[in-house]
C-alpha cells in the first residue's frame, strides 16, 4: 500500500519556482522555490538588501521575474496583472504599511474592498474586521494619518482583509513598532491565520517572525539557502548562528 504524505497531498497555495529577477542588469533572484500551503504561516527572513521585498512584488505582479514561474491557486501570475492577481485572491500589507494618509479610517477600510461586487458581503466584512480591531472603530472618522503606528498596522490588516483574500502577503509589519505593540501585531497576524486566511510574512527579525510562523525560509543575496519547520529553525544553535545572528534579529 502506498503512504501519501499530508505534504503531497496538499498542492500549495502558492508557488515560486527557478525565480530570477532582475532590476535592469543587476540580478537580485537566482533561482527562488519557495511554497506556501493553504492554512500556513509562512516567513521569508533575511538581512537588508537580500531580496525580499522584491519577492513579495514578484508575487503582487509589481515586478516580473526575467525566468521561472509563480502559481497562485491553479493560476500563473507571471503573465498576468497585479489588478487581476489582487482579484484572484492575494491581499497585501505593504512595507512601511502605506495606508492612505489623508483618508478616513472607513475610507482607507473600503479601498480594500474596491475590486468587489458583491456589496453585502462587503458590509459583513467591514463589521467583522471592526469587532477584529475596536481601535479602528472607535477612530473611523479620523483621518490614517493621525494614527500610531500600530493603528496604522491595524488598518492596513483591515484593509488587506477587506479584499477578502485567500493569501495575505505582508512585508516587514512589525517594523518601527514597539516592542508591546509587536507583541499585539503578532497576535493578530495568528488570529487572521486562525480565521482561514493563509500568511506570507517577509521579516528582517528572524526570531520575532519564526515565533508564529509554521515555516521558513532564509534569503541571503538573493538565493534561498535554508528552509525549515519554524520550530526547528528557532531551537537549531547551528542555524541562528549560521543564518540567523547579528544583523538580522534584533
Ligand atoms: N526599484 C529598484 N531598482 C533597482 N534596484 C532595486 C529596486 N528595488 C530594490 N532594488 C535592489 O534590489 C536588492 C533587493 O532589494 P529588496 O528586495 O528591497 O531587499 P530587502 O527587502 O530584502 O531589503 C537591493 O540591492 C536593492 O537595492
Ligand atoms: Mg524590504
Amino acid at each position: 500500500m502506498t503512504q501519501v504524505s499530508t505534504n503531497e497531498a496538499t498542492s500549495p497555495l502558492l508557488q515560486l519556482r527557478d525565480v530570477d529577477t532582475y532590476y535592469g542588469a543587476v540580478q537580485v533572484h537566482f533561482g527562488i522555490r519557495l511554497a506556501v500551503n493553504p492554512g500556513e504561516i509562512v516567513c521569508l527572513l533575511g538581512g537588508n538588501a537580500s531580496g525580499k521585498s522584491t519577492t513579495m512584488k514578484v508575487i503582487l505582479g509589481l515586478v516580473k521575474p526575467r525566468r521561472g514561474q509563480v502559481t497562485f491557486d491553479g493560476h500563473e501570475l507571471t503573465t498576468i496583472a497585479t489588478s487581476q492577481i489582487v482579484r484572484l485572491g492575494i491581499g497585501s500589507v505593504p512595507e512601511a504599511r502605506r495606508i492612505f494618509p489623508r483618508m478616513t479610517v472607513r475610507e482607507n477600510l473600503l479601498m480594500g474592498a474596491y475590486h468587489r461586487t458583491d456589496q453585502a458581503e462587503v458590509l459583513r466584512d467591514y463589521e467583522y474586521i471592526l469587532g477584529l480591531f475596536p481601535r479602528l472603530r472607535e477612530r473611523l472618522h479620523q483621518r490614517g494619518g493621525v494614527l500610531s503606528g500600530g493603528e496604522q498596522q491595524m488598518l492596513a490588516f483591515g484593509r488587506a482583509l477587506m479584499g477578502r483574500p485567500k493569501l495575505i502577503c505582508m512585508d516587514e509589519p512589525t517594523m518601527g513598532l514597539a516592542p508591546a505593540v509587536v507583541d499585539l501585531v503578532l497576535e493578530h497576524i495568528q488570529q487572521i491565520n486562525r480565521t482561514g486566511t493563509t500568511v506570507f510574512m517577509v521579516e528582517q527579525n528572524a526570531n520575532l517572525a519564526l515565533q508564529i510562523a509554521h515555516r521558513g525560509y532564509v534569503l541571503q543575496n538573493g538565493r534561498i539557502v535554508l528552509e525549515g519547520k519554524a520550530s526547528d529553525m528557532l531551537a537549531s544553535h547551528a542555524i541562528q548562528e549560521a543564518y540567523l545572528g547579528a544583523g538580522i534579529t534584533d
